[in-house]
């Protein structure tokens, strides 16, 4: 049994946790968790119960953190919040003085319920308070930009922070220089091409081995646990999954090779990480990860997660559409179209780095239409339209208009019109936040159902991360989850589950009855 007797969430677990199972000193908590499915078979409609053990290791260990776009709104923002958050900064604004915070990260600022005091109230703790997790202020923060500019200058450049915390920030941040990147001009917008300062020569081959040096040598002169990767750099055109070149991972890694022109720089990214053993997270939308990466992975046990943060308009989406269709309501037609200034809506003014970024906010509702046969036919889809427009003027700050037309009762037509003004990057980077966090979790949990000998990790595809992603890559043959309250019960529960706590179900029986 889990008390709660004023003292933080953690202290109680070190001190009265469930367990059965002989402990290391290095194992938080394994704890016998009972989950319960629903099996439908035909007419048939089973209860299915499966006992399992989950084990998270308590410590967290020096993490390290390499984006790949350092130097980019969101790379120099996020490493920004972390020290701005890490220090304590206070800045002013013509509303006043304003301090750090995480606003906006689920892990960092939201809360779980954890039940009810015996008066019957409920009871939240922070989500970061579950379990042992990364805290962004204690990530070393590095990577990789095509562009040489410091992350002072760059953070000036980026014009989302307030002046006076940029200002705040100088010092800090003048001395962090990105490490030379790959530059594969066919995949980013040509637009692009005067960034590029910053960049590795040589072969694929030679400048794939310099990005696994630089791994390591971050990861020593950092005296680090582990590393995760992220790429938040430009969106690229997809690549072309072709037999013999990206299908598998022994045709990929000889394509690499052999030079062959089809190769990405994130693929290229994804497979040093995946061969120095470090999670890659994938932030934009294109396919980085090809069968060949996804098949390296599994060989090498090693987490990726993607495609694409779910960060404003999007996340609206999963949670408009999930309301109407819940609501048994038919959404017919959903018109997206945005504008904004910054240097990603500049990349995506190319039309192939649009199509890469319409590709993956197009398919964002499927999972909610196709959950209700009463509202639409096998296959029948509400019209969904993406426009995307550059206009310098508005920086960072991204407008989203969306109009969502819908039939309701007796064939009357609801049409709801939303416009949503936002700092794209102050939404994302919690996200990033979020991303690297739970990655992190994942690697300390392993699990073992009742009967089997072998604790298992999670499958490398870590789909447990779809919440903080618009086009959400899950292991083979999974479903497909984009609605995003799902999404959080999937990450919230998971956590409960690793206390050896209930799901929690909302039935509040307690309440209903006498
Ligand atoms: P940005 O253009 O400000 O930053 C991207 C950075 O990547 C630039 O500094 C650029 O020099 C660098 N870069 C380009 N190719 C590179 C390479 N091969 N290696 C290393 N660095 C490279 O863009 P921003 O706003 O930071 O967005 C980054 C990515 O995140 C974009 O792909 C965007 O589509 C994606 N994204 C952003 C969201 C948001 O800001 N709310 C939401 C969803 C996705």
């Amino acid at each position: 049994m889990l008390r709660l007797s004023g003292k933080s969430l953690k202290e109680i677990l070190r001190s009265s946790h469930i367990s059965s199972i002989p402990q290391s000193l290095r194992i938080l908590l394994a704890c016998v968790s009972s989950y319960e499915t629903t099996i439908v078979e035909g007419n048939i409609v089973k209860p299915c119960k499966t006992n399992m053990q989950i084990r998270t290791e308590r410590k967290v260990g020096r993490t390290g953190v390499m984006l790949v776009g350092l130097g980019g709104n969101n790379g120099s923002t996020c490493v920004a919040g972390a020290i701005a958050n890490k220090l304590g900064l206070t800045w002013e604004t013509k509303e006043g003085t304003q301090k750090a915070n995480y606003w906006g990260s689920l892990i960092m600022a939201s809360t779980i319920k954890l039940g009810n005091d015996c008066c019957g109230n409920s009871v939240y703790t922070p989500m970061s308070n579950m379990l042992p997790l990364l805290k962004p202020e204690d990530i070393v923060w590095g990577g990789w930009d095509i562009n040489g500019c410091n992350l002072g200058d760059a953070v000036k450049r980026a014009k989302v922070l307030d002046y006076d915390l940029q200002s705040k920030l100088y010092p800090y941040m003048k001395e962090i220089k990105p490490l030379p990147s790959i530059y594969f001009p066919d995949f980013i917008a040509a637009n692009q091409g005067d960034r590029a300062d910053n960049i590795l020569t040589g072969t694929k081959q030679e400048q794939m081995e310099q990005i696994r040096n630089d791994i390591r040598d971050f990861k020593a002169n950092n005296r680090l646990d582990k590393v995760i990767l992220l790429w938040t750099a430009n969106t690229e055109r997809f690549s072309a999954v072709e037999e013999g070149v990206n299908d598998t991972a022994e045709n990929l890694l000889s394509s690499i090779e052999m030079g062959e022109a089809e190769v990405s720089a994130s693929t290229v990214f994804a497979v040093a990480s995946i061969l120095e053993g470090s999670t890659f997270i994938n932030g934009s939308p294109q396919n980085t990860f090809v069968p060949g990466v996804i098949e390296l992975a599994r060989q090498k046990k090693v987490f990726i997660a993607g495609d694409d943060f779910k960060s404003g308009q999007t996340r609206m989406k999963t949670v408009m559409v999930d309301f109407l269709v819940s609501a048994g309501i038919k959404p017919v037609s959903i018109v997206s179209y945005n504008h904004l200034g910054n240097n990603d809506g500049k990349n995506l003014s190319a039309p192939s780095q649009f199509r890469s970024k319409e590709i993956s906010k197009s398919n964002v509702v499927d999972d909610m239409v196709a959950s209700n046969r009463i509202l639409f036919e096998e296959d029948e889809q509400p019209d969904h339209v993406v426009v995307i427009k550059y206009v310098p003027c508005v920086g960072d700050s991204k407008r989203a208009l969306d109009e969502y037309t819908s039939e309701i009762f007796m064939g009357g037509k609801n049409t709801i019109v939303m416009h949503n003004t936002c700092e794209d990057s102050l939404l994302a980077t919690p996200i990033i936040y979020d991303l690297v966090i739970l990655g992190e979790l994942c690697e300390r949990v392993t699990v073992k159902k009742e009967g089997e000998a072998e604790w298992e990790s999670f499958h490398p595809v870590l789909s447990l991360l779809s919440y903080m992603l618009k086009a959400p890559l899950v292991p083979h043959g999974a479903p497909v989850v984009n609605a995003l309250f799902t999404q959080r019960c999937a990450i919230v529960n998971f956590m409960r589950a690793c206390l050896g706590l209930a799901p929690d179900n909302h039935m509040t029986l307690e309440h209903r009855f006498e």
